[in-house]
């Protein structure tokens, strides 16, 4: 019978943190489908308005990613998708 209670709530604890969105797996997936604009959006423009693409050159950029990465606290893929989209884009 205790064996019996111990398995069912192991059971219930495994199905209810799926069905509330706590699977890690799930969370990291979005994030790398997101765009370089999106994640501009939700991270970086809190703080400032995008500067243009011609402003900075290949090598500031660079420097300018690892920098701002460490203020947002973002990860390596989402700062070159950030990057990508800054230096490109015509705001
Ligand atoms: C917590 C606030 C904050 C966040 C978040 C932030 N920035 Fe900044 N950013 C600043 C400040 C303040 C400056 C100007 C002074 C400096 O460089 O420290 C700046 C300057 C810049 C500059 C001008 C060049 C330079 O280095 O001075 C660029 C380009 C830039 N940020 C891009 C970004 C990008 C891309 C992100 C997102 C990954 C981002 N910022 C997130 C505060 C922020």
């Amino acid at each position: 019978m205790k064996k019996y209670i111990i398995i069912s709530s192991v059971i219930l604890l495994v199905i209810s943190t799926n069905m509330i969105g706590l699977s890690s797996c799930a969370v990291s997936q979005k994030v790398k489908d997101k765009t370089g604009v999106q994640l501009w959006g939700e991270n970086c423009g809190r703080c400032h308005n995008a500067p243009g693409p011609g402003e900075f050159s290949s090598a500031n950029w660079e420097i300018i990613g690892r920098h701002m990465r460490i203020r947002t606290n973002i990860t390596e893929t989402e700062e070159k998708k950030i990057i990508e989209f800054l230096k490109s884009s015509n705001n």
